[in-house]
């Protein structure tokens, strides 16, 4: 959906739903919420006084103008404590309210942006905030029900500013979020979809889309085409698909020598069964989305494009299917990935790692100053950092570390640094070939990024967002739904257009 900047008095607005906002605490309403609350007669106020509203995060006042201004209803948002307002409240506030407005059935909804007030945060960082909450909690999974429950949509959103020197900040403001939202979404959907839907084939007809209305160069590598690269350590997860794998590479600025190159690889298992090393069946379902560091990937490299960022980047996405067959790799294995390392094959449950291994080298060819990998790669991760908390960060170069860290809080996509340190190679150390895949039970999540360190001579980073790409409980941002939750593409977008 695309918000309008309008620049005028909010109570004036004729939309079905207007939203303001208050701190907790403020007993006399300021600003906007001033203004609005003048031509209720004291309304805000009263609601204040009275305690039945504080202001905290994410409360919602609810007030009937009356005919007073043309809109039908005024809700007032709580932005919570001034002392701890950020970008992540913003973005809060505006989701909540815009939810509740399309709760009470609202179709045309006016706000102001939170945050460029009384919050005092830059007007462009305040407006990419709101517009970013309004459009991503709006966000819904269309499912393929026969007959989905009658649920009131949105039609319209404006945003209101009186100042007109703030304009033209918060129309670049509200562009970048727009465009934002286009990855997040398509992203989600990606990880939404069943793996019957959202297979290899599907991941590369949504590269052709992103190459096509981006002009950028598009590679889809199938079986033969791996072969004559000897990605011996993706195919070999490849070999028990049904689904025909894909090599997906998609290239920003392909024909620019003069910009510096990123490369970002996703993992791309359309569905981990396990394989040989069978997963129980209780939660495996959950395994549709385990190609969600590919889907940011996609979603990420459509934001690029969309922004045409002044950057040399490649999108790498190793997709295929983990499953059990006759054909498929089997435990004790040995196979040799495409830089001559040759892997033990101790679990075919631990796939990502054997993936990303080729992904990896394939983006040395770029001569990247920077790779950053996303693959919701181990369960142990999840277990370290909880769900929907955070994703662990493994990275041999500190500066790229600060940069990824930043864009973490910045966008609340966080990231916690994990260990990358040598004394991890022990457990992948093999009898039978130069390293295995599996360390065992107590190196779950050290020894995944030290055997993917094998495969890499650039500055790197590694993010195990096991804990981040599904969600089953709706989490503090209101932003983010529950199911799949967009994790990295904000993140990456971040990190590339301030790295
Ligand atoms: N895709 C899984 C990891 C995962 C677990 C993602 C939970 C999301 C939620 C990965 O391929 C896997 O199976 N990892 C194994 C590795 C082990 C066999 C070394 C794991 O974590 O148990
Ligand atoms: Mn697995
Ligand atoms: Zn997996």
């Amino acid at each position: 959906m695309e918000i309008k900047v309008v620049q005028g008095s909010i109570q004036e607005y004729s939309a079905d739903t207007i939203i303001v906002n208050l701190f907790e605490g403020v007993t006399v309403p300021a600003g906007a919420a001033g203004i609005v609350n003048q031509a209720l007669s004291g309304a805000i106020g009263e609601m204040v006084a009275n305690g039945d509203f504080t202001g905290k995060l994410n409360e919602v006042g609810v007030l009937y103008p009356r005919g007073a201004i043309p809109a039908k209803r005024v809700l007032v948002v709580g932005l919570g404590k001034k002392s701890e307002f950020n970008q992540e409240m913003a973005r809060r506030a505006a989701a909540t309210a815009v939810k509740k407005a399309r709760d009470l059935n609202g179709k045309s909804v006016a706000t102001v942006i939170h945050g460029s007030g009384v919050g005092a945060m830059p007007v462009l960082m305040a407006a990419q905030a709101t517009a970013e909450g309004l459009l991503l909690g709006l966000y819904e999974y269309a499912a393929p029900r026969q007959k989905n429950e009658p649920k009131n949509k949105i039609e319209s959103i404006a945003v209101v500013e009186y100042d007109a020197t703030k304009l033209a900040d918060i129309q670049a403001g509200v562009k970048v979020a727009e465009a934002i939202a286009v990855g997040v979404y398509l992203t989600r959907d990606l990880v939404n979809m069943p793996p019957n839907v959202a297979t290899p084939t599907k991941m590369a007809a949504v590269a052709q889309e992103i190459a096509e209305a981006h002009k950028m160069a598009l590679t889809v590598g199938d079986v033969e085409w791996a072969e004559q690269r000897h990605m011996g350590a993706y195919l070999a997860v490849a070999k028990g698909a049904g689904e025909s794998p894909k090599f997906i590479v998609l290239e920003h600025n392909a024909q620019r020598q003069d910009l510096d190159t990123a490369v970002i690889v996703g993992k791309g298992i359309t569905f981990d069964s396990g394989g040989i090393s069978l997963k129980p069946s209780e939660h495996m379902d959950e395994m549709k989305s385990d190609m969600a560091g590919a889907g940011a990937v996609l979603g990420a490299m459509k934001v690029v494009g969309l922004l045409d960022l002044p950057l040399h980047i490649v999108g790498i996405a190793p997709c295929t299917e983990n499953m059990p067959d006759a054909s498929a790799y089997r435990p004790a294995d040995i196979i040799t990935a495409s830089n001559g390392t040759t892997i033990e094959i101790i679990s075919t449950d631990a796939e990502g790692r054997m993936v990303l291994a080729d992904a990896l080298v394939f983006a040395g060819q770029y001569k990247p100053r920077a790779v950053v990998d996303l693959a919701t790669l181990t369960g142990a991760c999840v277990v370290a950092l909880g769900e929907g908390i955070a994703a662990g960060v493994f990275c041999n170069d500190e500066r790229l570390q600060g940069k990824l860290t930043a864009s973490g809080e910045a966008t609340r996509e966080r990231l916690w640094p994990m260990p990358l340190w040598d004394e991890y190679k022990k457990s992948i150390r093999s009898e039978v070939a130069d390293i295995k895949n599996s360390g065992g039970r107590y190196s779950g999540v050290g020894s995944s990024a030290i055997f993917l360190k094998e495969f890499v001579d650039f500055p790197w980073a590694h993010v195990d967002m096991a804990s981040m790409a599904l969600i089953e409980r709706g989490l503090d941002a209101s932003y983010v739904p529950v199911g799949g939750t967009g994790f990295g593409v904000r993140l990456l977008v971040d990190f590339l257009r301030n790295w």
